[in-house]
Order: C-alpha cells, then structure tokens, then sequence
C-alpha cells in the first residue's frame, strides 16, 4: 500500500510517499527558515501562504520521484495538528481534496505521533513498548508507548519546550534564528562549570525527580539565568569583546539542558520496567543530547533509537508513515473523504482510536 503524507503544521512544507512493502520511495521538504529569518520567529500568516504557493508543486514533485502516479495512492495522510491554524489548514484541504478526488481516505495524524513514530523508519527499527522522549520547538514530553496509538503521558514541560529555550537563548546570544542548530554549534566551542568561565546554570525540575519521581520539565527558568549571566559578562552589549564567554555561556546552557533530559528520561525508562528509548523532535539532533542519552544507556544496558538526521526535524515522511501503520493496523484513527477539521491545540495522550 502507498500513502502520500504531507505534513504543514509550522515552517516547513514536507511531503513524502511511503509504500508499506517497499519502504520510504521519496521525501521532500521546502524550508521557510530564510523568509522568517528576518523577522527572528515564525511569522504565521506568511507560513500559510508559503504552504499554498509549495504545496502541490511538491506533491507533483515527490509523486515524481517516488515513480508513483496518484491513481497508485493507497491513502493520503496530512498533519491534523498540533501547529499553526493557518498551516495546518492549507495541508488538510490538499490532502482531503485530493483524497477527495481519487476516492481515498484521508487520514489525519497527530504532528508528534508522526515525530516519535519516525524512528522506526529507521534501519535497526526499535520494539514495542518504548519511552519515547519528544524534543521539539513546541513540544518536551516523556510517553509510554505501548503501540500505534497507545500512548501515556509521562511527564511534560510545565513553560517552554526544550527547543523553545534553545531559540530564545540563541536569540539573546545574538545568534540567527533558528537558534538551536547554531546555539549547539556555538557550544562545541565552550566549555562547561569551572572549565569554562566558571558559568553555573541551574538543572530545573531535578530535585522533584529525586524527591517525589515527577518528571515534569521546566526551561523558563534557565533562560533567565543565561540573560542575567550574559548582562554580567557584556554589560554594555559588545558582543563580541569576548566570543569565548559566549561560547561558555552557550556549552554551560546546553549542558544543563541535557543533564535533565537525560537525568528523566533514563527515570522514565526505569520506573516503566522497560529497556528503550525513543527520541525524536528537532532537539533530537542535538550531538551533545545523543552522546549523553548513548553513555547514560549504555551504563544501564538500554537501547536508544533516533530517527535519521534528515527526518530529526519536521518532514512528511513522518507523516506518511504513521498514516500507512493506521492503514495496515487497521486503525485508520482520524479518517474521512466527508470533511476535515484541524486541532491546532491537541494532547497525544488523546489518541484512542476507534476500535
Ligand atoms: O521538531 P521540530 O523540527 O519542529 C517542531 O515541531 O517544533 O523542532 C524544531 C526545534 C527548534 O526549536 C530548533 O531550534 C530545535 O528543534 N533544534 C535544535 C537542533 N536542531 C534543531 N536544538 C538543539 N540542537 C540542535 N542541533
Ligand atoms: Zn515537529
């Protein structure tokens, strides 16, 4: 079976064809990075009327790609949110219309089930059931997995996401948008506590998962410490007297970042009685996060899966393969040719299919 995913739920428009026998035929993606550069964010009126300008050019050219006509087409499969309205609107008209038009259900998929599901695009796929940690712009979660579609809320963030405070740090740093890539790239050239300039941000939430096993996150806070940190060190704003405080603010904020993901997600791990984590989001590209997650694991004998680097961030292949596991588990979940909705706001934990 082939299932077009088209996934349009912030800036980048993706759009792939996955065949349940053959694997990933074709993905594509087109960033909006650059035109939201200079405004510093995602402007969101300008996302939704970028989408309508790619989308079905990059749906003829994936289709090309994939070898696939459209009468070959098995299911369509779009993004029904979490993300942007606007966004989110213009991948469920496309994808309904034209499920639509070939006779087809269109299967609306849940943004971060399409995130944590894509590591088992991968070559060495991961089992059920897992803990799955998703790091995004707008989303730090812990989750038991039991199976497509079953999914327990184990911790979340109680203010900003994970990549979220990895943006707004860049951002105080002066560095471009997205902050998070060149944050991380900044950091490899600092070093951390007492190494480094002595820099000492706080590790939230980490005494509460000792004291009473929550594992909540909170990053609002450490924004504040680095804001302060970077008043102190440039206190009349010349940022680049001193690049290599910069970057020991940068390594020392990464640092604590990932001690707590790492210090919950392995609490997950343990308090569920199970061997594997999944990591998936933007934050999952993070190589500083990967080698902490790899040594903790190695240290207790469990197994860590990450999607393929391409798919860390938001593409439709994602999409497209979580919509073909619904078709073949038979669990179309959010399935229609009559109409569509979308659910900018939309737990995970709120997925229970149909039977
Ligand atoms: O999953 P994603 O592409 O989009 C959302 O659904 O939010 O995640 C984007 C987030 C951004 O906040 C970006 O700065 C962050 O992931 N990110 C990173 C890295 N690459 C992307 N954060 C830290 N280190 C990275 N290497
Ligand atoms: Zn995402």
């Amino acid at each position: 079976m082939k299932v077009l995913g088209i996934e349009t739920s912030c800036d980048e428009t993706g759009v792939a064809v996955y065949d349940t026998g053959r694997g990933l035929l074709a993905h594509t993606i087109h960033s909006q990075v650059q035109m939201h550069d200079e405004y510093g964010g995602v402007v969101p009126e300008l996302a939704s009327r970028d989408h309508i300008r790619r989308l079905l050019p990059l749906v003829e050219e994936t289709l090309s790609r994939a070898s696939t006509h459209r009468s070959e087409l098995d299911a369509v499969a779009y993004t029904r949110g979490p993300g942007l309205a606007g966004a989110l609107l213009v991948g469920a008209s496309v994808a309904t219309a034209l499920a639509h038009g070939l006779h087809l259900p269109a299967i609306g998929i849940h943004h971060l089930e399409g995130h944590l599901l894509s590591p088992l695009l991968s070559a060495h796929p991961p089992s059920f059931p897992f803990i799955a940690l998703l790091v995004s712009g707008g989303h730090t979660q812990l989750m038991r997995v039991a199976e497509v579609g079953d999914y327990k809320l184990l911790g979340e963030t109680m203010d900003d996401a994970a990549g979220e405070a990895f943006d707004k740090t860049a951002s105080l740093l002066g560095l471009p948008y997205p902050g998070g890539p060149a944050l991380a790239a900044l950091a490899e050239d600092g070093r951390t506590g007492q190494q480094g300039g002595g820099y000492s941000f706080p590790r939230p939430m980490l005494a509460q998962l000792q004291r009473e096993r929550n594992l909540d996150f909170s990053f609002s806070g450490l924004k504040t410490a680095v804001a302060l940190a970077h008043k102190q060190t440039f206190p009349s704003n010349q940022q680049a007297a001193l690049p290599g405080m910069k970057a020991d603010i940068a390594a020392e904020f990464q640092q604590a970042v990932v001690d707590v993901l790492v210090a919950k997600a392995m609490a997950a791990i343990e308090y569920s009685n199970l061997r594997t984590l999944v990591v998936a989001g933007g934050v999952g590209a993070n190589r500083a996060l990967r080698a902490a997650l790899d040594a903790a694991a190695a240290a207790r004998g469990y197994e860590v899966h990450y999607p393929e680097l391409a798919l860390c961030t938001d593409n439709g292949a994602m999409i497209a393969f979580a919509g073909a596991l619904r078709l073949l588990g038979n669990k179309p979940g959010h399935a229609s040719i009559e109409g569509f909705s979308v659910r900018p706001r939309w737990d995970l934990a709120d997925q229970k299919i149909p039977a």
